[in-house]
């Protein structure tokens, strides 16, 4: 499992060292180590704990007092897009409210871009969340609508990630405005096939405007089949069925979750399905926030993402979210981190990311800061100053 370089290195003197592990650090669930040290093997961590009890290693990096936590884990963006939507977000700031009909706009644009502009896009994208210390990142299809722009766009991003979403089911596609039926069949058909190769989850925009709660289930389903695990933009703009198709299909993950009944939350608390909170959109969109402390305190686990993508959320920033959450969702600092990690790869089914444990990769974040805290303490502020990704240093 390892791919071991033969070469370790300790990262010594980390003020303040984010594990996600309790058992490895204080009780909490951010299990805190305080002058801590961390050793990577090769893509792997295999050591943490008190910096006097390190190891001994090839290589050492002084961390200088500052804050170690997880590389973020981004469950949820869409970055294979071309153009962007200044006017239609000025016009939102002038009072205007957002709905899905802004997805065309992007469509058009995208299916007219080459592939290399859309690789460059995405490449250009991916090098400014790695900045702000996001290491694993999720994205969608969903701007293509076509058969071949929806494989394509898959094709690109299956080049980036191996966390990969099909969304055909984004919007009904404009060429079957008339015809919604016939777009379902197209999307759980033919380009259900085109796009399976490439994928390894399958997402539906469950809203008005977009797609109803059977026409969703219908999708997924057919998703399942094809060997697609679902997730689900569901109680983004109102209420609506969402939700609870997802913990009834054991989505992995419900995001936006931004207007629940109660049995919506009960329903997120008896399964699986981890609400994805996306604050970069309730900010760009002037939107109500999402009530992560009704979320928090009745059990339900809470993954924190930037939706990045051109319309709603044109945020690549991690931190940013962070800070919101903390400021406006009802959520502590450390929670707010949790989810950014744990919760992100929670969202994504994944063990091997979003934990500094012995095993994991070595993806990993260095604040110029004493502690964690700080990112929501100090927002807005470029606080990530090193990122390790498969034990490698980016940043
Ligand atoms: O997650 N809600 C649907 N999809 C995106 C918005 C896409 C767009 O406006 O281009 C979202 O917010
Ligand atoms: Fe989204």
């Amino acid at each position: 499992m390892s791919s071991s370089t033969g070469t370790s290195t300790v990262i010594t003197n980390i003020a303040m060292l984010v594990t996600n592990d309790p058992s490895l650090g204080d009780d909490s669930p951010l299990g805190l180590v305080q002058d801590a040290a961390l050793v990577i093997d090769g893509d792997r961590v295999v050591w943490t704990g008190e910096s006097s009890k390190a190891p001994a290693t090839d290589n050492r990096f002084e961390a200088g007092g500052r804050a170690v936590l997880p590389g973020f884990v981004d469950s949820h963006s869409h970055l294979v897009f071309a153009g962007d939507r200044t006017q239609e977000f000025n016009a939102r700031m002038s009072g205007r409210s957002y709905t899905a009909g802004g997805i065309r706009t992007t469509v058009a644009a995208t299916r007219a871009a080459s592939d290399e502009a859309l690789e460059a896009n995405l490449t250009r994208y991916l090098a400014e969340a790695l900045r702000q210390g996001t290491t694993t990142f999720e994205t969608k299809s969903g701007y293509g609508l076509t058969v071949a722009d929806e494989a394509r766009a898959l094709r690109i991003a299956a080049a980036h990630t191996d966390e990969v979403t099909y969304l055909g089911a984004h919007i009904v596609s404009p060429d079957y405005a008339d015809d919604p039926a016939g777009y379902v069949a197209l999307v759980t058909g033919e380009m259900l096939d085109a796009c399976a190769p490439y994928a390894r989850w399958i997402d539906v925009f469950c809203e008005k405007g977009a797609f109803d709660g059977d026409q969703a289930r219908a999708i997924l389903t057919a998703g399942k089949a094809r060997g697609l695990h679902p997730r689900i933009h569901a109680n983004q703009l109102s209420y609506g069925p969402g939700v609870q198709l997802a913990v009834e299909l054991d989505a992995a993950s419900a995001d936006h979750c931004t207007h629940l009944t109660d049995a919506d939350v009960d329903a997120l608390a008896s399964g699986d399905t981890v609400a994805t909170l996306l604050p970069g959109a309730e900010f760009s969109t002037r939107a109500q926030w999402p009530d992560a402390r009704r979320l928090l305190d009745a059990g339900v686990t809470v993954a924190l993402s930037t939706d990045c993508n051109p319309g709603s959320s044109f945020t690549s920033s991690v931190p940013f979210c962070i800070a919101l959450a903390v400021r406006d969702m009802g959520m502590t600092p450390d929670e707010a981190v949790w989810s950014a990690t744990a919760g992100g790869a929670r969202a994504l089914r994944r063990e091997d990311v979003g934990r500094l444990t012995p095993g994991a990769y070595a993806d990993l974040t260095l604040l110029d800061a004493p502690s964690h805290v700080h990112l929501a303490y100090r927002p807005g502020v470029p606080l990530v100053t090193g990122v390790w990704r498969r034990g490698a240093r980016q940043v």
